[in-house]
């Protein structure tokens, strides 16, 4: 069997609508994929278990458990609260599987927990989404500016430290990586001294963690601001106190899109709308009705054509890239020329391709521009998903399409999003699971 037949063997059926606004009800977000993965790594940094409420059920959860399982932390499920309760012992291996590490890209946050506790941890290339070359130069240059040296072999880096301890420093970071702040962020609450990370990212599940981490023992200046001030201290304890996963911001941003271009009355709740100021800056500007609520965000249908806007794509509180393909999906519906500007990863545009199959007029620039002309009525038609959320603009794409669509890979859906098909479903969405 050829990988790409593999690969074929499921997906996500959807009848569009062609054009039609009849979606109603309530479709409510679960909590963020890439918060949870993250406290979840940081409980490497704790003596005592960590509860966390609000995970969501995707396979990257299910993936991160079982990475930290055979590293020898004991992770339990329970499905009240959505909650995992995560043990580490205090001797544990500190070698990363690669099969596991390379499913996806979070896996690399591990290693500065998993360094600032053991003093060493190898680490293969990790995984995820193939949006972009996707280095980790920054958190190798981060850990050597810690006190720490490297060598690389065929599989893996190993990073280890001369004495046992990572030693504060002054890191500017040239991106302002997620991932990067993160992890030196955790690294540095068990390293010798005091950290500055400067230019550090500023999204809310870094805010949420920091927070928590704060509460746990941690000492840690400026959370929501680019400069993180870090004093290192001893092993942390959570004391029983929960860590509760913030609402899904970027499918929140998706289910808005959804709701603007086949919605009649859709309410997306459980969200927190002060997180996706920037998509609905945008949405407001081309003329979605919608109110705010405290965590629900009504949006009607339109009352006369949506207008082009134009995007570009930013660290946090700007226009996350994460939710640049649904936003694309809606410009191709909005009267006239907008500009998509994608700034963080060079492939994130090519999903583009497809969207010209299905009749959409798109002229690619450069692998980071694209201009939309709108609105021309999609065609539905056999797709690929490419990544996560591509892959969810697709299934936007194949709702307001005219005919049916078939979206293969699922499980780019599956690795991000929980029982999307259910959700999708109580709306009014004609979409199945059809397994060949
Ligand atoms: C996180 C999110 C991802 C989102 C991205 C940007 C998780 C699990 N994933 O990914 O959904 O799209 O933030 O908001 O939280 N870079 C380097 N060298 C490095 C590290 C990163 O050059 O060592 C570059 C990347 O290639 C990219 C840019 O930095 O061009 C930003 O990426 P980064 O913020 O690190 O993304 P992730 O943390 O991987």
């Amino acid at each position: 069997m050829s990988i790409l037949t593999h690969f074929m063997k499921e997906s996500f059926v959807i009848k569009g609508l062609a054009g039609e606004h009849t979606l109603k009800g309530d479709i409510p977000v679960r909590g963020a994929k890439n918060d949870a993965l993250k406290i979840m790594a940081a409980s490497f940094l704790f003596k005592d278990t960590v509860a966390i409420t609000n995970v969501p059920n995707i396979d990257d959860i299910g993936a991160l458990s079982n990475l930290m399982e055979d590293l020898g932390a004991r992770v339990v499920h329970l499905e009240k609260d959505r909650r995992v309760e995560v043990t580490v012992p205090s001797e544990m291996d500190t070698v990363l599987d690669c099969v596991m590490t390379k499913k996806f890209r979070a896996s690399v946050v591990l290693t500065g927990p998993i360094l600032a506790r053991h003093g060493k941890v190898s680490l293969p290339h990790p995984g995820g989404c193939v949006i972009g070359a996707r280095p980790i130069d920054l958190f190798l240059r981060s850990f050597e500016k810690m006190g720490a040296t490297y060598t690389v072999d065929d599989e893996y880096y190993h990073v280890t430290t001369a004495d046992g301890k990572l030693h504060g420093a002054d890191i500017f970071l040239d991106i302002a990586s997620v991932g990067v702040t993160e992890t030196v962020m955790m690294a540095a609450t068990l390293a010798e001294g005091t950290t500055v990370i400067r230019n550090a990212a500023m999204e809310p599940e870094i805010q949420n963690l920091a927070t928590y981490l704060t509460k746990c023992g941690a000492k840690i200046e400026g959370i929501g601001t680019p400069t993180l001030t870090i004093h290192g201290g001893p092993v942390l304890e959570s004391k029983g106190v929960e860590y509760r996963v913030i609402p899904d911001r970027i499918e929140t941003g998706s289910f808005l899109v959804l709701a603007a271009l086949a919605g009649d009355k859709v309410r997306v709740t459980n969200c927190n709308p002060g997180h996706v100021r920037s998509i609905l800056s945008l949405l407001e500007q081309a003329g979605v009705q919608f109110e705010l609520g405290e965590d629900v965000i009504t949006v009607h249908k339109p009352v006369a054509p949506y207008k082009s806007v134009n995007l570009k794509t930013h660290e946090y509180p700007g226009f996350a890239t994460d939710l640049q393909a649904p936003m694309t999906i809606f410009l191709t519906q909005a009267e006239g020329e907008s500009l998509v500007f994608e700034t963080m990863f060079e492939g994130r545009l090519n999903y583009t391709q497809d969207l010209i199959r299905m009749g959409a007029d798109i002229t690619m620039f450069d692998p980071h521009r694209v201009m939309v002309r709108g609105p021309k009525l999609l065609s539905g038609r056999e797709l690929e998903g490419p990544d996560l959320r591509a892959s969810f603009a697709y299934v936007i794409a194949a709702v307001i399409a005219t005919k049916q669509s078939a979206i293969y890979n699922t499980s780019h859906i599956d690795r991000g999003y929980e029982k999307m098909e259910e959700r999708l479903r109580a709306i009014g969405v004609d979409i199945t699971r059809v397994k060949e």
